[in-house]
């Protein structure tokens, strides 16, 4: 039965291979069966500072790379979080639902503010924002990668909380997180997220790096110590890492790629990763630069956000109601 399935992605900075393993190869697999809402959380970004021609120029970069990656606007919902001006106000009301030792013990804000003199209320407040982004359309399915199952374990709380209070009303959202794939570590640390805010910029694959930086970039990740190239993440992570990625990428399992370079030295499996990279990468790009120099986008974001308003309007309306807001009229 088709179900419905919601993801965002922030337009913090350049999309990285983590994004696209992680989140959007299974945004394009979920659109051939489900209704989808594929949102650019814009009003998640400002949580940080943000220069204001960066952000609108991440905005369409990221919107663009959802299509070259293979989402269709026609038959997804291609959007901006802030053109759905209720995303704003359902997490208003969700925030007062939310109690401060709940946010207080989500993993990504203590990574967030960990050594700040400053840390902003939004970045405290960021997953009920969250959550309301996937209750105001009755998600049963997130996408996303590992580090988000902490903000989809509390959604699903917040769920119930208002159910509880105001009677049967949100669904209660799955996550779906990859069995590979869903936490892909950086090219210099194996221990670490790969992402998009690490300053080495060797330590991740962004979507729109040249095929040549690719190909650069795996020769010189770093590697464990040892020769074989054996999937183990507990005692190989960096070689697992890449193994993952090699998998994600070429359609091979684990154990096909262990097969294929047993008894093989690192140089050569690392050469045919950079190559099946610059094969996915490659094309995603130029499809990239076709959308961004069509001006489609514009238009493709306005259908997205007004079919979007439309479920999430119903949604408010009721939340509202259960809540005992004075209607209008
Ligand atoms: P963001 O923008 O940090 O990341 C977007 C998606 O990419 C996944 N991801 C990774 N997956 C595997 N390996 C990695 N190294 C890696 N890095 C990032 C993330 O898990 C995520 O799925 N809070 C969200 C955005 C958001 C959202 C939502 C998501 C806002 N509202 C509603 C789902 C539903 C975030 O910061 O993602």
């Amino acid at each position: 039965m088709a179900k419905k399935v919601l993801s965002g992605i922030q337009p913090s900075g350049s999309l990285t291979l983590g994004n696209y393993i992680g989140a959007i190869k299974n945004f394009v697999k979920l659109q051939e069966e489900h209704e989808c809402y594929f949102m650019v959380v814009d009003l998640h970004a400002i949580t940080v500072s943000q220069d204001p021609a960066a952000l609108r120029e991440n905005s369409e970069s990221v919107a663009a790379l959802y299509l070259a990656a293979g989402i269709d606007p026609v038959v997804s919902n291609v959007y901006m979080q802030s053109h759905v001006q209720q995303h704003a106000e359902l997490g208003w009301i969700i925030t007062t639902l939310t109690a401060m030792g709940e946010l207080e013990r989500m993993t990504q804000f203590k990574d967030k503010s960990s050594g700040k003199d400053s840390v902003g209320a939004g970045l405290f407040v960021y997953p009920s924002l969250m959550a309301a982004d996937i209750l105001i359309y009755n998600a049963d399915l997130v996408p996303v990668g590992e580090d988000q199952k902490q903000h989809l374990e509390l959604t699903r709380d917040l769920a119930g909380r208002f159910n509880h209070r105001f009677g049967e009303f949100f669904t209660v959202p799955e996550p779906y997180i990859p069995e590979v794939g869903a936490r892909i570590m950086s090219l210099d640390d194996g221990t670490k997220k790969m992402s998009k805010s690490n300053p080495n910029p060797g330590s991740y694959i962004a979507l729109l790096d040249p095929p040549d930086v690719i190909r650069k970039k795996i020769s010189r990740a770093t590697t464990d110590s040892g020769r074989e190239v054996i999937f183990d993440p507990a005692t190989k992570p960096e070689i697992s890492n890449l193994m993952s990625i090699y998998a994600e990428c070429s359609g091979m399992t684990l154990q096909q790629i262990a097969d294929r370079y047993e008894g093989q030295m690192y140089g050569g499996f690392k050469k045919d990763l950079g190559e099946v990279l610059v094969a996915t990468l490659e094309p995603l790009q130029q499809k990239y630069h076709e959308i961004r120099s069509s001006g489609a986008l514009t238009d493709i974001l306005a259908e997205g956000a007004e079919r979007a308003r439309n479920v999430a309007a119903q949604t408010l309306a009721g939340v509202k109601e259960r809540m005992g807001f004075l209607p209008l009229r």
